[in-house]
């Protein structure tokens, strides 16, 4: 249970994750706002996108009332009318600090004193931007996996002066919103989801930039090798399953070895332009860049058929 049933809630920035928070809250039966700084983009692509993903997730038999979710989500077309009367707002602006830090003064000012207020950021610590807010006790960074209505994790990032009330009604709300919170205990940039994802994609440069294998081998060596087991197991349990003593027996075994590769892998690698069109030019054959919005599309119907999976082993 959480507190927060009567009550309005508010998304703002409308692009990726906005659009898809929105759809999290609409679902669950709540009263959304949705508001952006490009006014055009909300209505000719955010609630065309919206209304795509419900019907998707309809198709999928993820969701009984498409229509009903869909007419929850009301966009506004100033900052203060969409979040006047809102008890939780969720920040997904572009991520650019001094933005974030401008839109939170402004969120301190235009909300009821007691509203939550809640980033996105993919890698800001809250005390970066929140610090000028009225009431920063009630800021916290809650960030998504996108797309969040069907990825459940969120990292809860509070920052030292966030209320422990508000973290614990955070949680709450994330769990009654089919959600999966873990709390990120002391602020560090990127938290703990883009530390491992961007570690992984450095070292990757590194791989590809020196030739040792093929963009297309790398990402084969996650969607036919190590992510089979990710879906459902976490770096720590692999081990421990990969050894017949458990985490202990495999670290006694691997530990040494990777001790050796830790000095080996290059989160300095100096990736530069070149690699990086080189890389953006052999995904663009299989996905040419303006067929990406179709590609998301795909994407979150292979993460359905994961979820409905998941929900049919129980
Ligand atoms: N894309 C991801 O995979 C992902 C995942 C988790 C978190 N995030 C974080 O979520 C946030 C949003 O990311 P995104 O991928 O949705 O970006 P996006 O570019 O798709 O959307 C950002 C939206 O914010 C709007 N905007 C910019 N400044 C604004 C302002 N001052 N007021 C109102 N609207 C404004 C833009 O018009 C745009 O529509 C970022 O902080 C990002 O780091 C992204």
């Amino acid at each position: 249970m959480n507190d927060f049933e009567s009550n309005r809630f508010a998304c703002i920035g409308g692009g990726n994750v906005g659009r898809a928070w929105a759809i999290v809250f609409a679902r669950a039966g709540y009263a959304v706002t949705l508001y952006d700084a490009d006014l055009a983009a909300l209505e000719t692509q955010t609630l065309p996108a919206i209304r795509r993903s419900l019907d998707d997730l309809a198709e999928a038999g993820l969701l009984a009332d498409a229509d009903r979710v869909f007419e929850s989500i009301r966009i506004e077309s100033s900052l203060a009318d969409a979040v006047a009367d809102a008890s939780y707002v969720q920040e997904s602006i572009s991520e650019n600090l001094e933005a974030k830090r401008t839109l939170f003064r402004e969120l301190g000012e235009l909300t009821p004193k007691d509203a939550i207020l809640a980033s996105s950021t993919s890698a800001i610590p809250g005390s970066r931007f929140m610090e000028t807010v009225d009431e920063p006790g009630r800021c916290l960074i809650v960030h998504p996996v996108n797309p969040p209505y069907l990825i459940p994790l969120v990292e809860l990032c509070p920052t030292p002066w966030t209320d422990p009330a508000v973290l614990d009604r955070c949680r709450d709300l994330m769990v009654t919103l089919g959600q999966r919170p873990i709390t990120v205990q002391g602020e560090i940039p990127g938290f703990i989801l883009n530390r491992l994802q961007f570690t992984l994609l450095t070292e990757a440069l590194h791989l590809v930039g020196e030739g040792y294998c093929t963009p297309e081998d790398l990402d084969h060596v996650l969607t036919d090798g190590l992510a089979m087991r990710w879906a459902f197991l976490g770096p720590f349990g692999v081990g421990h399953l990969n050894a017949t003593q458990g985490f202990q027996g495999y670290m006694e075994n691997l530990g040494p070895m990777m001790r050796e590769l830790a000095f080996d892998a290059r989160m300095d690698y100096p990736w530069d332009e070149a690699l990086v069109a080189r890389i953006h030019e052999t995904l663009s054959k299989t996905c040419p860049v303006e067929e990406v919005p179709e590609r998301q599309a795909w994407r979150d119907r292979r993460i359905m058929a994961t979820l409905k999976r998941r929900q049919s082993d129980g």
